[in-house]
């Protein structure tokens, strides 16, 4: 048993996602959730910077005595989770192996859709895992930036997403996928508009659903899972507390999220 809180780091919203899986599958467990707005989206960065940058969030959530960490972001997976496990103690999780194992699962036609950002996109780490794990999957890929800068921009539905989703998505569409990985943290928050856009055929992959069940499973083994609360959650960010206040409570449904502004970097 152990009451300290579990770490969640993301260039900004995106890792809101998974702390929504968090608080519903774990909801003893306190978060500190660290959102790098100011220096978001990390998608469009070199990943050795990237790297340098999830590291500085996840020293800085260490020193706040969290007992596990979670790279909610994708780009921040591919680019630091190698060395971030190497570097430290406790359980750190990335989001890719259980987005690759969900997908594989789902896909039934073996066509297969991934959006991700440019960093992921070209890293190749999803298809290269996906064909070890079935060679005849093919997989329909795509960068879509400017979905991130939706999200960043706090814009979740509106008719101006519903047409940037229509325009990022189409070949994805056109392609005949039954399935589509969500291989950005920043996507779910837009699940509903890219539902509507791709037709109730197409399963939406959620990498950060399998990630937060692996948590509670290695939790669970190394007996460190919360019997109590300790107190509330705290989202630090970089940007704009007001706005990631108002963003974090409405994705989440609560009425009061607690955020602190924090100087990381430098920025
Ligand atoms: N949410 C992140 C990801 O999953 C990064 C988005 C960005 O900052 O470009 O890749």
């Amino acid at each position: 048993m152990n009451n300290q809180a579990i770490g969640l780091i993301d260039s900004g919203y995106g890792g809101l996602s998974l702390a929504k899986e968090l608080k519903r599958l774990l909801p003893l467990e306190t978060l500190l959730y660290f959102g790098d707005n100011a220096r978001a989206p990390y998608g469009n960065q070199e990943l050795s910077q990237v790297e340098v940058m999830i590291h500085q969030l996840a020293d800085f959530l260490i020193e706040e005595g969290v007992k596990a960490i979670v790279v909610a972001c994708n780009t921040g997976t591919v680019a630091a989770l190698d060395s971030l496990v190497k570097r430290w103690d406790i359980p750190i999780l990335g989001v890719i192996d259980g987005g690759v194992e969900a997908a594989v699962q789902t896909t039934q036609n073996k066509k297969m859709g991934l959006i991700a950002t440019r960093g992921t996109i070209e890293s190749q780490v999803y298809p290269q895992k996906i064909k070890a794990l079935d060679p005849d999957i093919i997989i329909y890929e795509k960068a879509c930036p400017h979905l991130v800068d939706l999200v960043e921009s706090g814009q979740l539905s509106g008719v101006k997403v519903d047409s940037l989703v229509a325009s990022q998505l189409e070949p994805i569409k056109q392609a005949g996928v039954d399935s589509l990985i969500l291989g950005c943290t920043h996507f779910p928050l837009l699940s509903q508009p890219i539902q509507k856009y791709m037709g109730s055929a197409v399963s939406l992959v959620d990498p950060g659903v399998n990630t937060i069940q692996e948590l509670a499973n290695q939790l669970k083994d190394l007996d460190l899972l919360a019997e109590e609360r300790q107190g509330e959650d705290l989202y630090y960010t970089s940007g704009d507390p007001l706005a990631f206040a108002r963003l974090a409570s409405q994705w989440l449904a609560l009425e009061d999220v607690q955020v602190s502004e924090i100087n990381i970097g430098g920025a």
